[in-house]
């Protein structure tokens, strides 16, 4: 019999389409195993300033499939010292939650690993960032919605870019990781992907666009993860512009377009699937966890590894694109 009678929720860090089917599931769950789910608003700082409130399957009603979440989402400075974290115990405490679900990226499990530790608190986290880099799991919940957010934005580029005949930049999130670049590199056939993950030479961008597209004449789409060592989008322009001055080069940073929208049906059965699990772990006295998927597979990681490890991206997947793109 377990003796969690009350779960708090909360989504931290950048908000995910998906995290609203996350949070029903876990609302679901709660009701399914009869323990109280409490929201906790804008994450970390909800636990701290107390702002929280009592989820029922009607709070959760019609939100599957919205992007964003309900329970807003924040990043936590006066949680990352110990005074924060001891007076976010306190506040739980006081409101009778025994344990918690947080729904966010690396900052967000290592706070919960923190929090755990120093006050014993059962946690469980669902892996819940657009970025893809947690290890753990061979998806983030956002990641697959932002993909494909890429990928139509970059589609609808591309008509421009061939009716012009001009050569796009295209700078997408993913912090220090490449795993939105390189995926939807791929998908929209980009001419070049650049990646922090895979070193690309300054001569080897000359020399594919100096060999320029077979089909097309001048067009073409390159596509930039943030985080690469180029230095984004507009770094990567000057240094083109330098070289080939006659290119007509233009930029697009799609910034925060790929962190909104409806959720794509993978994202929320990912997060259908792992809001349940969570509960159902902490049920099993399960804590101090994160619930990923892997092969297809129910898998906990403990917040030690998950933090410690990055995930490590294909590159043998980016060398084909390499190649795919000649
Ligand atoms: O981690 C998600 C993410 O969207 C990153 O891809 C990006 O670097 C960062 O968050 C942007 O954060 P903010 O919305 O705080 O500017």
């Amino acid at each position: 019999m377990s003796q969690i009678k009350k779960i708090g929720v909360l989504t931290s860090g950048g908000d995910t389409p998906g995290m609203n089917a996350a949070i029903r599931a876990i609302v679901k769950a709660g009701i399914h195993y009869n323990i109280e789910v409490a929201g906790i608003f804008k994450g970390y700082y909800g636990l701290i300033n107390k702002t929280m409130k009592p989820l029922d399957g009607a709070a959760v009603y019609n939100i599957i499939h919205r992007g964003g979440t309900i329970l807003k989402s924040a990043r936590c400075q006066e949680f990352i010292k110990p005074e924060g974290r001891k007076k976010a115990y306190e506040h739980m405490k006081a409101e009778g939650i025994d344990a918690l679900v947080v729904i966010g990226g690396d900052g967000t499990l290592t706070g919960a690993r923190l929090l755990g530790k120093e006050h014993g608190v059962p946690i469980m986290g669902l892996p819940g960032t657009i970025d893809n880099d947690l290890y753990g799991t061979d998806y983030t919940i956002g990641y697959d919605t932002a993909v494909n957010t890429v990928v139509a934005a970059v589609d609808k580029i591309r008509d421009t870019a061939h009716s012009h005949d001009r050569l796009f930049v295209v700078e997408v999130m993913g912090r220090d990781a490449g795993f939105i670049a390189l995926r939807s590199g791929i998908a929209t056939g980009a001419e070049k992907i650049l990646i922090p993950e895979a070193k690309t030479y300054i001569e080897d961008l000359y020399e594919t666009l100096e060999k320029g597209s077979s089909h097309d004449e001048g067009a073409g789409i390159i596509i930039v993860a943030e985080g690469d060592k180029f230095g984004g989008a507009l770094e990567v322009e000057k240094k083109i512009k330098s070289r080939f001055p006659d290119f007509d080069v233009r930029v697009t940073i799609l910034g925060h377009i790929q962190r909104g929208g409806a959720p794509s049906a993978f994202d929320r059965v990912l997060a259908s699937g792992l809001g349940f699990q969570a509960v159902k772990a902490l049920v099993d006295g399960r804590k101090g966890m994160m619930v990923g998927s892997i092969n297809r597979q129910i898998v906990f990681t403990p917040f030690e590894q998950t933090i410690k490890y990055n995930r490590p991206i294909n590159v043998e997947l980016h060398s084909i694109a390499e190649i795919l793109a000649l």
